[in-house]
């Protein structure tokens, strides 16, 4: 922790461990990887929370099916969650299960704050609860399901009629602090689209929320009267302070954290977020989180993955294709952040293609090894800007601030297509000023150009380190950029590539793809 920065604190949703991972789950840890890296090199001391979420019926029914205890379906799925994360170079700081003691333990003094607080009481839920969400919905929600006995919730899932002793949550008293939350938030939701459901649902009227049951026992058990666990979603929303040590004898973290900058979410539970979430903290009288954003799902070939069409991408077949970087940038490039997407294996193969092999990777290797061949293997003299090299030099100088605002409105393409924006433009800068021909015409303007560009890329490497740190590393490493001066802080003449420097020799780092011998193999 480091208490002369700002602090900046970003979670993902914790995973059902109910199965292995897949490329959606890889898009909501990518995606908040990428904020994290960004708010670090943008100088804040960052948290970057993940995790697993372990309890209630889903994981419990998982579990009777394969015949092993719940604890050893959640040791075995946890365990293939936290595995990919360093194969996508995923930062996280912690990664919280819900069945660890100090997550318990802060539920429970939650649970304990609510009661203190009269905001829960003891009655009978009989109701429709859809297993697969982990959530109740009202009978006005539904559709007719296959029998009597079962409805459709509107997200697909089946629904079966509960009736049992509840603890509830006084819901319906937040009703109006929540809306007067979102009026004087107007970014507390995103994307708009999010922001207008919830609003509406909540103005539709809320009702009281069973929050305990009683017909499982793989949850964390009530204070006071364990013939009750917690519903799982209490558990779970709870992950984000749990994680920071509320309620325990060392609770810096949250003292320093909390309340969260952002909550990423899949736009299937921003409900739960949005709603329920800050209800229960303004019941404990906690600070509400800053922001929850939500993102859409993916389809693949323009088909919903599931196990029975045989269309999952796992996270292994992403590496195998992609790669890491090339993973992590199609996944974010290709569609506006928060809009659904429809993943397809030659849209992936373009954009790595034309943005990182021919686009910034081309870049790079075109001037280093001009500088390579032309000026000795050392950065160039610096012979004086012209109007087109001090243009190119402020569209690159400039990329912090802009990125900044869209990093902040979770706007995570608008960043990239502003920093590919100035890859294009010096892309387009090498062909008008055609170095390789300057060398015998003008070679002290040759060595100009060339000190452009490399400054250019150093930049532009720097801007690309949160959604492609190893290609990005790999370029600044080209340039014998020191390791401490990778911050957006260093992006402006101060830490300008230095004249005369020797460079090590180049090599590619990004690889084209082949489309057509990928789809024979
Ligand atoms: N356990 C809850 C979250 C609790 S947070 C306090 C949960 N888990 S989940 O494993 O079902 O989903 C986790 C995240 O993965 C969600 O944000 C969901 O949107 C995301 N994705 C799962 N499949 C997806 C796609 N096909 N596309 C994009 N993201 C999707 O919900």
């Amino acid at each position: 922790m480091d208490k002369n920065k700002q602090p900046f604190y970003i979670t993902t949703p914790i995973y059902y461990v109910n199965g292995e991972p897949h490329m959606g789950h890889v898009y909501t840890s990518v995606a908040a990887d990428v904020i994290a890296r960004f708010k670090r090199l943008a100088g804040y001391d960052v948290y970057f929370l993940t995790g697993t979420d372990e309890h209630g019926q889903k994981v419990a029914q998982t579990a009777d099916k394969l015949g092993i205890t719940p604890q050893a379906v959640t040791d075995l799925y946890s365990q293939a969650f936290r595995d990919i994360l360093p194969l996508f170079d995923i930062s996280n700081d912690d990664f919280i299960r819900t069945t660890e003691e100090r997550h318990k333990k802060t539920c429970q003094i939650l649970w304990q704050k609510l009661e203190e607080a009269g905001a829960i009481y003891l009655d009978k839920y009989a109701g429709w609860y859809a297993v697969r969400d982990e959530a109740f919905y009202g009978e006005d929600e539904l559709t007719d399901g296959p029998d009597q006995d079962t409805k459709i919730a509107p997200s697909g899932a089946e629904c079966k009629w509960v009736e049992e002793e509840s603890y509830f949550f006084r819901l319906s008293d937040y009703q109006d602090r929540l809306l007067e939350l979102y009026a004087n938030n107007p970014d507390f939701i995103g994307p708009k689209s999010s922001r207008s459901e919830i609003e509406s649902f909540v103005k539709s009227g809320l009702k009281d929320l069973s929050i305990s049951r009683t017909t499982f026992d793989w949850g964390v058990p009530v204070p006071g009267d364990d013939k009750h666990v917690m519903y799982v979603w209490i558990d779970a929303l709870t992950n984000y302070i749990s994680a920071l040590g509320y309620g325990h004898d060392n609770s810096d973290l949250y003292t320093k954290f909390w309340p969260a900058d952002v909550h990423l979410v899949g736009k299937e539970i921003t409900r739960f977020h949005a709603i329920y979430w800050p209800a229960f903290l303004m019941a404990a009288e906690l600070p509400v989180p800053q922001k929850i954003y939500a993102n859409g799902w993916w389809v693949v070939e323009g088909q919903k993955m599931s196990k029975s069409l045989g269309n999952v991408i796992t996270p292994q077949s992403l590496l195998d294709d992609y790669g890491s970087d090339g993973s992590r940038f199609a996944l974010l490039r290709e569609i506006p952040f928060g809009n659904d997407g429809n993943f397809t294996r030659e849209g992936a193969v373009n954009r790595i293609n034309g943005d990182l092999a021919n686009g910034l990777g081309n870049l790079s290797q075109r001037t280093l090894s001009m500088i390579a061949k032309n000026c000795d293997g050392k950065v160039p003299v610096n012979n004086g800007y012209e109007a087109a090299d001090q243009a190119l030099i402020d569209a690159v100088y400039a990329l912090p601030r802009t990125c900044e605002t869209h990093i902040d409105a979770v706007q995570l393409h608008k960043y990239l297509e502003s920093v590919w924006a100035i890859v294009g433009e010096a892309n387009a800068y090498i062909d008008v000023q055609a170095p390789w021909k300057l060398k015998k015409e003008d070679p002290d303007r040759m060595n100009t150009v060339l000190y452009v560009l490399a400054e250019t890329i150093r930049c532009l490497a720097i801007m690309a380190l949160p959604v492609i740190p190893r290609g990005a590393n790999a370029i600044l490493d080209q340039l014998d950029i020191a390791q401490d001066d990778r911050q957006f802080s260093h992006i402006g003449s101060n830490y300008a590539v230095t004249q005369g420097q020797t460079l090590p020799a180049p090599s590619g780092v990004f690889p084209r793809i082949e489309l057509v011998k990928e789809e024979a193999a």
